[in-house]
């Protein structure tokens, strides 16, 4: 009871009460004034002219890929860290990803010219907080400065690229707005974008009915759902409104978290953290603070003083029918799939990612974060 008592504050009480009040209006459908005022906000905080919300962040992927003119067979260029549904959402469009590595700083290690020549498209996956380095997507788009960006912002909330919040790379941005990112609206996903030309075809693409104030004559279109619908829950909205207020000081609180941590570890021979320049650069966060760490027996006395989750994205990029996007459909179209006979375990550094639980981060104090480092160390 104590613990349920815990977790009430002001602000999940006015999302629980407006949630109660809109139902009760059977404002719970479509898009009321609650939902657009939600969306301008937080263009606003992110610096952007359009914010559309949709059902999730896959949903959003889909719709982001089709509104920057994809064409089918295309090569699209991504880290192997990428979120199985967005490899998916690539291939049903029927053009191919093209995987990129990563070092144990999680950044991307540069492909060779020709696969960089190769492709149309980059799609950016700022992950667990930590932002692309800035100068090697300026080096691939020194190399190819037709290559078109997507970014991928659900774990990287109030992260700042260069200057910039991230979402500031490309023409386009989508993000997860699912319960544990960082903007939660239960489930829910977001386009951003400072194109009303990308924004008016996202609207016809997949949102029905909606109104569409650029260009009315294009309103018709939005009867139709080209790429299905995909519409958010607007109630949704309510308690994202509430954490987009509260993102700056959750960001702060997790970021002073991790430099307790990164005091402890930094220069530490058996455990890598990613490099850090620059604390106030990352935000958002999704599952912790990642590590790297080969030592089963450094794991288990980490495991004793802090909660740690093993990286656990499937490596859809060494399974074939994940690089074809006719393989691809065709294992959609069998009647039996498999699992075990698709997927091989990661051969590279994904086998020793591990993460710092970052509810249990985000539970403990300053203090008791110092005291089970300190105890990790005598206990060695
Ligand atoms: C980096 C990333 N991108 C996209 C998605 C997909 O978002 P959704 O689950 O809302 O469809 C996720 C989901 O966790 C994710 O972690």
């Amino acid at each position: 009871m104590i613990d349920f008592l815990k977790k009430i504050t002001l602000n999940k009480l006015k999302v629980s009460f407006y949630t109660f009040y809109y139902s009760l209006l059977n404002q719970d459908t479509k898009y009321p004034k609650y939902l657009t005022k939600f969306e301008n906000d937080i263009s606003k905080y992110f610096n952007k002219k359009f914010a559309i919300t949709f059902s999730n962040g896959t949903t959003a992927c889909k719709a982001a890929l089709y509104s920057i003119g994809l064409k089918k067979d295309s090569k699209i260029l991504l880290s192997r860290i990428t979120f199985p549904s967005i490899i998916s959402a690539i291939l049903l469009t029927g053009c191919k990803p093209i995987f990129m590595s990563f070092d144990k700083n999680l950044q991307f290690i540069l492909p060779d010219r020709e696969t960089i020549l190769s492709c149309k498209y980059f799609l950016i996956t700022h992950a667990y907080g930590y932002p692309v380095d800035r100068e090697i997507v300026e080096k691939i788009k020194e190399i190819n400065p037709k290559i078109k960006i997507i970014e991928d912002i659900s774990h990287s909330q109030g992260a700042k690229s260069g200057n910039n919040q991230v979402g500031s790379l490309g023409d386009v941005a989508f993000m997860s707005m699912q319960g544990n990112k960082a903007i939660s609206a239960g489930e829910g996903g977001l386009v951003l974008t400072d194109s009303a030309k990308i924004k008016e075809k996202i609207t016809y693409l997949s949102h029905l009915n909606k109104k569409n104030p650029i260009d009315e004559k294009l309103e018709n279109l939005t009867k139709i759902g080209f790429i299905g619908k995909g519409r958010m829950n607007p109630l949704g909205a309510i308690k994202a409104s509430y954490k987009l207020k509260e993102l700056d000081e959750r960001n702060k609180k997790i970021r002073n978290k991790f430099k307790i941590i990164y005091n402890h570890l930094d220069n530490n021979k058996s455990i890598k953290l990613p490099n850090v320049v620059d604390f106030d650069k990352l935000g958002g966060f999704f599952y912790g603070l990642p590590f790297f760490v080969e030592s089963e027996k450094i794991l288990k006395k980490l495991s004793k003083n802090f909660v740690i989750s093993k990286y656990d994205w499937l490596a859809l990029d060494l399974s074939e029918n994940f690089n074809n996007p006719e393989k691809f459909l065709n294992l959609i179209y069998s009647a039996h799939i498999e699992l075990e006979e698709l997927l091989t375990k990661p051969n590279d550094d994904r086998r020793y990612l591990y993460f710092f639980s970052l509810e249990h981060l985000i539970n403990t104090s300053e203090k008791d974060i110092n005291d089970k480092m300190q105890k990790f160390f005598n206990d060695l």
